[in-house]
C-alpha cells in the first residue's frame, strides 16, 4: 500500500496525471524517515528539513506535524513488521500546461513504506569503498529536491565500479556523497564539510556529529580536501539509510591500514543507542 493524496492505495494502482510538474521538472521535494521498531525517528528534524526545502521552492506545505505523523502511522499498519523508511514526495502539483513558471496549484503528495534493510555486521567489520568525482550537481544541494539527475549518474557509476559511493568534491573540497555526508578524521579530529548550500544538511550528519561528541572527538566542521581524505585515519559516510558507514578503501587504495577504524565502532554504537531513545 501506498498513499497518494489522501487515499491509501496498492502501488500499481498509484498514478499521476502528466501535467504533474513534478512529472515534467522533478518540481518537488522530499525526505526519507528511518522507522525503528514502529517508532519514526526524528520526525521533527525531518519535518523541519522539509518545511526548510518546502520554503525555498515556494511550494506550501499541505500539512501540519500532526497531520503527517497520522498519515505516516496509518500507512505503517500496512507495511511488513520489522524496521522501514518512509519515503515522502511532494511536488508543486499539476499544471494545465508545460510551463516553466508557476502559479498556485495543490501540491503532490506520495508516501510509500519500504523495508529497511541493515548492513551485516560481517559487511560493516569489512568496511565500504568508494570513489571520488568532481560534484556536477547544481548550488542549492540543501534542498532535498526529486530533481537527481547528476545523483542518478552517480549511482550508475558506483554499481559500474561495485563500490558503496561517490565521494564528491568542488575543486579540490571534499562536499558530501552522491547520497550521504562524509567525515574525515585525522589524529582525534573528525572533519565535515559545514552546512550551507552545497551540501544537504543530514539528519545523521547531526547524530554522527553527536556520538562523536560522546566519543571524545574533537569536531571541526570545516571543509578538507581530497588529499586529506586519501591519508585520513579513518573515512565515514552518513545517511538515514545507511547510518554510520566505514569507508576503507576510495579510488582502490586503503584508507590508512584498509581496517574499520576503532572511533567509528564507538560512534556506530553509540548510535545504535540514540536508535533505541
Ligand atoms: N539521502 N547528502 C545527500 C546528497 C543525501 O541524498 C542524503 C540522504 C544525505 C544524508 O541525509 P540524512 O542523514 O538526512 O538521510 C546527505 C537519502 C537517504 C536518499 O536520498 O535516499
Amino acid at each position: 500500500m501506498v498513499y497518494l493524496n489522501g487515499n491509501f492505495i496498492a502501488k500499481n494502482k498509484a498514478s499521476i496525471p502528466v501535467m504533474d510538474r513534478g512529472f515534467l521538472f522533478g518540481d518537488g521535494v522530499y525526505e526519507v524517515i528511518p522507522v525503528y521498531q514502529g517508532k519514526i525517528f526524528r520526525l521533527s528534524a525531518h519535518l523541519k528539513r522539509l518545511q526548510k526545502s518546502l520554503d525555498s521552492v515556494k511550494i506550501p506545505n499541505p500539512h501540519i506535524e500532526n497531520e503527517w505523523l497520522a498519515i505516516f502511522n496509518q500507512l505503517l499498519t500496512y507495511a511488513e513488521t520489522g524496521n522501514q523508511s518512509l519515503y515522502l514526495q511532494i511536488t508543486r502539483g499539476v499544471d494545465i500546461c508545460r510551463k516553466h513558471s508557476f502559479d498556485v496549484l495543490t501540491p503532490t503528495v506520495y508516501i510509500e513504506a519500504n523495508p529497511l534493510i541493515p548492513k551485516t555486521k560481517q559487511m560493516l567489520e569489512q568496511g565500504f569503498s568508494a570513489i571520488t568525482q568532481s560534484d556536477i550537481r547544481w548550488s542549492r544541494c540543501d534542498i532535498k529536491a526529486t530533481s537527481l539527475l547528476a545523483n542518478t549518474l552517480y549511482a550508475q557509476t558506483a554499481k559500474e565500479h561495485q563500490v558503496e559511493e561517490v565521494i564528491l568534491h568542488r575543486e579540490t573540497i571534499i562536499t558530501e556523497g552522491a547520497t550521504s555526508n562524509v567525515f574525515m578524521l585525522k589524529n582525534g579530529t573528525l572533519h565535515t564539510h559545514p552546512t550551507g548550500v552545497n551540501i544537504l544538511s543530514g539528519i545523521t550528519r547531526d547524530l554522527a556529529l553527536e556520538s562523536a561528541q560522546a566519543c571524545d572527538l574533537t569536531i571541526e566542521e570545516s571543509s578538507f580536501n581530497i588529499n586529506a581524505l586519501i591519508n585520513a585515519d579513518e573515512v565515514w559516510i552518513s545517511s538515514s539509510t545507511r547510518e554510520i558507514m566505514p569507508i576503507t578503501q576510495i579510488n582502490g587504495q586503503t584508507v590508512n591500514d584498509g581496517k574499520v577504524g576503532q572511533y567509528w565502532a564507538c560512534v556506530y554504537t553509540h548510535y545504535q543507542r540514540l536508535k533505541n531513545d
